[in-house]
């Protein structure tokens, strides 16, 4: 599989600690994913004012999109041998993400809260990508590249919106 896998056992050592980064760091996705899931879904329950109807359509069309991301993530990394976070408890103790309140809220609130959490997301996709390809890890680093192209353009998207 690498091509330094001969070598000695410091390279050995070094490749198993690198894909452990890799692994590391797609959990980290993962629970960011799945805890961005549920503020998606927590805001389109909670949305209120005059543009409510497309909002809490828009809401619902995203977290559909992050939970396809969260079933290929976890998926990724079963194929590349790691073993992904599965419960809520893991998930919680390690995202970067800020969970909403139990509260309505307007939306010029929710989109300013989730442009961060995009930009967060890239950051995970990013680092990871970096990191796949120091390895030779092709297949991780592609998956990556659509997943920085989906949030760059939400990201876009979400700019628009805001602006006045
Ligand atoms: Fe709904």
């Amino acid at each position: 599989m690498n091509k330094n896998v001969n070598l000695g056992n410091n390279v050995i050592i070094k490749n198993e600690r690198n894909d452990f980064m890799i692994t590391e760091d797609l959990n980290l996705f993962l629970a960011n994913l799945n805890v961005f899931y549920r503020k998606l879904q927590n805001y389109h329950w909670n949305i209120k004012g005059d543009d409510f109807f497309n909002i809490h359509v828009k809401l619902e069309e995203l977290y559909d999109q992050v939970n396809s991301q969260i079933d290929e993530i976890a998926e990724h990394i079963l194929i590349i041998e790691g073993q992904p976070l599965g419960t809520m408890k893991d998930y919680l103790n390690i995202t970067q993400i800020e969970e909403a309140k139990n509260e309505k809220i307007e939306s010029d609130k929710i989109f300013s809260a989730i442009l961060k959490d995009y930009s967060t997301l890239v950051e995970n996709a990013t680092k990871v990508k970096e990191e796949a390809d120091n390895e030779k890890k092709y297949a991780t680093s592609a998956l990556m590249d659509e997943y920085l192209q989906n949030y760059g353009k939400t990201i876009w998207m979400i700019r628009q919106k805001m602006e006045k």
